[in-house]
C-alpha cells in the first residue's frame, strides 16, 4: 500500500531518519508531506540536501502537530525527555519508534493511553536502502496505521513483523547489530589479503565485493545456506581447508555465544529504559 501524500514527521533528523526520508522520496513520496525536527543545524542541512522541499524545523511540537505519522528517531537516551515533552498523542496519529531498547510499555507511559504505537528495530544498511526492519504493534493500531508503518520502513529496505515484543531483543542481536559482524569478517579478509601481499586497493575491493556478492547470492538465489557453502567447497580443496580450520576452532559456538551476549545486552538496555 502506498501513502505518497500522507504527512510524515520525524523527530530527529540524524542518520536513520535521513535514510528513511531518502527512501520515501525515492519511492515517490511528496517532499512537502515530509517534515523533520532536529536541534542540530547540521542535521537539518544534511536533510535539506536530500530535497529542498522538505519541511525542517527545530521545533518538535510544531512538526508533531501536523502529521498523520510521527517517527521517533532520536538516540535512546534522548527519547524519554523527547517523548514526555511531546505529551499524550491522539489515536489518529501513528507513532513509530525506531529507538533501540525503548519498550512499548514505556512509550505508552510517555505518549499516553490513546497513542497508536509501533516499535521497530531497523539496521544500518537502511543507509543504502538495503535495511532490515522488524516491527511490533502496540495496542490500538488501525489496520491502515499498520500498513503506513510498513510503508515508511519499506522505504529503507525489507520489513517483517513479530507479535511478541521480547523477540525484538533477539532481532537486535541478529539484524540490528548484525552488520558489525559482517564488517569485522570483511575487515579480517581485507587485512589478511594485505598481509598476503595483495595491494591495499585491490585487497579492499576483494573483501568488500566478496561480502556484497555473497550477501546478494544468499538473499536471492533461493538456495539454502549450507547448499551454497557446499557448492563452493570441493573435497580436499582450499575452501574445505579454511572451513575445517574454522570448525576446529569452534567458530559456530563462538558466534552463537556472541549473539546470546548481544541479546542479553538488549534485555538489560530495555530494563534500564523502563526505569525512566
Ligand atoms: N544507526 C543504526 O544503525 C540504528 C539501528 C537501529 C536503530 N537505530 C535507532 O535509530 C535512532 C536514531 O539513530 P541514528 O543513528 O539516526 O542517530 P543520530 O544520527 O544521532 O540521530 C539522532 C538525531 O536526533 C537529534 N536530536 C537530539 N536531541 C533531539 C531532540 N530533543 N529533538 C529532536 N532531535 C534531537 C540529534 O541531534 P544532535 O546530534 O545534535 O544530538 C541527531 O541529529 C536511535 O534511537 C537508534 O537506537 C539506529
Amino acid at each position: 500500500m502506498a501513502f505518497p501524500e500522507t504527512r510524515i514527521g520525524f523527530i530527529g533528523a540524524g542518520n536513520m531518519a535521513r535514510a528513511i526520508i531518502g527512501g520515501l522520496l525515492q519511492a515517490g513520496h511528496r517532499p512537502a508531506s515530509i517534515a523533520a525536527a532536529d536541534p542540530s543545524g547540521e542535521a537539518r542541512d544534511r536533510a535539506r540536501a536530500l530535497h529542498p522541499g522538505l519541511r525542517l524545523s527545530d521545533d518538535n511540537l510544531a512538526v508533531a502537530k501536523g502529521c498523520e505519522a510521527l517517527v521517533l528517531a532520536v538516540k535512546p537516551q534522548s527519547l524519554p525527555a523527547v517523548a514526555a515533552a511531546l505529551g499524550p498523542r491522539p489515536a489518529g496519529q501513528l507513532l513509530l519508534s525506531i529507538a533501540a531498547g525503548a519498550r512499548l510499555a514505556s512509550l505508552r507511559r510517555w505518549l499516553g493511553a490513546e497513542a497508536a504505537l509501533v516499535r521497530a528495530m531497523p539496521n544500518q544498511p537502511a543507509l543504502a536502502g538495503a535495511g532490515m526492519s522488524v516491527l511490533v504493534a502496540g495496542g490500538g493500531l488501525a489496520p491502515e496505521q499498520r500498513a503506513l508503518a510498513e510503508y515508511i520502513l519499506q522505504a529503507a529496505g525489507e520489513t517483517g513483523w513479530v507479535d511478541d515484543e521480547s523477540l525484538l531483543d533477539a532481532v537486535t542481536a541478529i539484524s540490528g547489530s548484525g552488520p558489525a559482524y559482517f564488517y569485522l569478517l570483511t575487515e579480517i579478509l581485507e587485512d589478511s589479503a594485505r598481509e598476503m601481499g595483495i595491494p591495499a586497493e585491490l585487497a579492499a575491493r576483494l573483501a568488500r565485493q566478496t561480502a556484497y556478492g555473497a550477501g546478494l547470492v544468499a538473499r536471492d538465489s533461493g538456495l539454502g545456506l549450507a547448499e551454497l557453502r557446499e557448492s563452493v567447497t570441493s573435497p580436499g580443496g582450499t575452501t574445505a581447508a579454511a572451513l575445517a580450520s574454522l570448525e576446529q576452532a569452534g567458530y559456530r559456538a563462538i558466534v552463537a555465544a556472541a549473539l546470546r551476549a548481544a541479546r542479553q545486552r538488549a534485555v538489560e538496555l530495555g530494563d534500564a529504559a523502563d526505569d525512566h
